[in-house]
């Protein structure tokens, strides 16, 4: 940012002190009144040169002064140098936030492997799988828009004991229904069932695991049934996810893996990082200070867990995407397994890229416990259709304050984009809290709010008979108001990559919220379309790059965004 700006200020130390490449950084201070940019280099240089660091700032903001770019600079605090720039500087610069609304073109070499969502089959999706499910998807969005290709993988868990167990309840329980009518309702009523009976009756267990068993040794029939259940699952899946703006490059569920497995075993073994342990099962046995406790790859009866497909998967993803990177988001609840599965693949050699858990917390509710063993989960479709339904009344009482052609799309756009915002505006990092009013707001930091904003900057525009308004080439004086909201501005592009550096999508809606309320408080002090000619081409310009913003980091978080609301 502000190239010429930073040159100067490297030329000046330079020739000052004689040193050469210094590593300047800028920040942007807080408040208005420190200006637009400061450095904190003079405290930097002043150890290296044993000098009083703000005789340096003063040096360096005395010669600063004479930048063309420069309006005024000035020494603050223990040494820092702020700045201010002239208009037509701060408004050449927004040309980088005006790029950063396009996504770059994607480069060729190592791509980002992304893994999310990867429920379970024959379960519908609970409201905590929205979590991996659109964290995931937006970590995709970030990677692609700076360049980056990306392969997001769906790990569906579509192998296991619970399908040996299926086939026994359905054989039991299922009335004869044919599978083509069933629904993953259904196969959960079921699959409850099972649990419930199994408690009263120990043998069921069993039975389960043989049919299982079957069931990997290719048994015709309960194969047949298993790609049905799965067909069910993927296709209701697929409503939701379309809903969400969700997609992947392939559903490479556990099943996918079944072949895949025994390489690595023979491997794992043949390399002695397998060990055999108790009862005959197959382990990982850890150095005692990584604290890890052992991880078991191969059950006593010779069946394969989780882990066993998790390393195939790691085997398949290297050897077909070479990737430079693989992230999992997934749930705290696994870090530990995460940590053996990662140290697992070191010990075997396989000299792996960047392998990360993108852990994100628990979800909580005030008042429904999530429990899905017990059946009681609050399915992701209720929710959506619920704040689909509340969003629909917030614009019916809003009445005719509300301008829109298709008021059932817009309160999908907002009750869906409630959700999901309701979710990323949260640090992933810690729990994450469900609340109706805070989501659906028209006020504070949420998607109706990001969204009303946008319509309100598209409805300006379309007054003036305008779409996109290009920057002037001559400003010489800013307002307040739109000095605030071109400083804001500013910033996009490196939110942008402090996001997706992070993996922190919470980052963006942050900004997106404080670009809403620069902007707002821009069009409640500063008239627009009544401005006069050069004034309003400025703002107008000023409007039609918030709305782009807006509607980028929107898209980007998964949200869409209305130009009439
Ligand atoms: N299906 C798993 C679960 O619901 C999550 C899978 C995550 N991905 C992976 N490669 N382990 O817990």
């Amino acid at each position: 940012m502000f190239e010429s700006l930073q040159s100067k200020a490297q030329e000046i130390i330079r020739a000052e002190y004689g040193i050469q490449n210094v590593n300047i950084s800028w920040e942007r201070p807080q408040q208005a009144s420190f200006g637009d940019i400061a450095t904190p280099v003079a405290m930097q240089l002043a150890k290296e040169l044993k000098k009083n660091p703000k005789e340096i700032a003063s040096t360096l903001a005395e010669k600063l002064q004479k930048d063309s770019s420069v309006e005024k600079a000035e020494v603050a605090g223990p040494g820092y140098v702020n700045v201010w720039l002239k208009p037509q500087a701060l408004i050449d610069e927004l040309k980088h936030t005006r790029e950063a609304c396009t996504a770059k073109v994607i480069k060729r070499g190592a791509p980002v492997v992304i893994d999310y969502s990867a429920p379970n089959i024959a379960k519908p999706l609970g409201i905590h799988h929205i979590l991996s499910t659109v964290i995931g998807q937006v970590l995709g969005n970030l990677y692609r828009h700076s360049g980056t290709a990306v392969v997001g993988v769906n790990h569906v868990g579509d192998w296991g004991t619970q399908f040996g167990k299926l086939a026994v309840a359905y054989e039991l329980w299922g009335m004869g229904k044919p599978m083509e009518k069933c629904t993953v309702e259904d196969l959960l009523a079921l699959y409850v069932k099972f649990h419930e009976e199994a408690e009263k009756d120990a043998s069921l267990e069993e039975r389960g695991q043989v049919a299982f068993k079957r069931l990997e040794e290719g048994d015709q029939e309960l194969r047949a049934f298993w790609e049905k259940v799965v067909a069910i699952t993927l296709k209701e899946l697929g409503v939701l996810y379309a809903r969400l703006h969700v997609t992947f490059d392939h559903t490479h569920g556990e099943s996918f893996y079944e072949e895949k497995m025994e390489p690595v075993i023979a491997e794992g073994k043949k390399k002695k990082v397998f060990l055999p342990g108790e009862k005959g099962a197959l382990v990982v046995q850890y150095p005692e200070e990584s604290g890890l406790p052992p991880a078991i790859v191969l059950k006593a009866d010779g069946a394969t867990i989780y882990m066993t497909r998790d390393l195939a998967t790691v085997r398949y993803r290297l050897d077909t995407w070479k990737p430079q990177a693989v992230l999992y988001v997934v749930d705290v609840a696994q870090a530990l397994y995460f940590r053996q599965l990662f140290a697992a693949v070191e010990q075997l050699g396989w000299n792996p890229p960047k392998l990360e858990h993108v852990q994100f917390g628990r979800m909580r509710f005030a008042d429904k416990n999530m429990s899905t063993r017990k059946g009681n989960i609050l399915r992701l479709e209720e929710v959506l259709d619920e704040a689909v339904k509340r969003a629909g009344e917030l614009i019916e009482s809003r009445g005719e304050s509300i301008q829109s052609d298709d008021t059932v799309a817009l309160a999908e756009m907002m009750g869906v984009g409630a959700v999901v915002y309701g979710i990323l505006s949260q640090n992933r990092q810690s729990d994450l809290v469900f609340d109706w009013d805070r989501m659906l707001s028209f006020e504070g930091n949420s998607a109706p709010y990001l969204q009303y904003t946008h319509a309100r900057a598209r409805s300006v525009l379309r007054k003036a008979d305008a779409s996109d308004v290009a920057l002037p080439a001559a400003v010489a004086t800013l307002t307040e108001g739109e000095r605030s909201l071109v400083g804001t501005l500013l910033r996009f592009p490196e939110v942008l990559e402090e996001a997706l550096s992070g993996h922190l999508p919470h980052v963006l809606t942050h900004y997106l919220y404080q670009l809403c309320q620069a902007f707002n408080a821009f069009y409640n002090s500063e008239p627009i379309l009544q401005a006069e000619k050069s004034q309003k081409s400025l703002r107008l310009a000023l409007t039609s790059l918030t709305a782009a913003v807006l509607k980028c980091g929107a898209e980007l978080l998964t949200l869409r965004v209305p130009d009439r609301m």
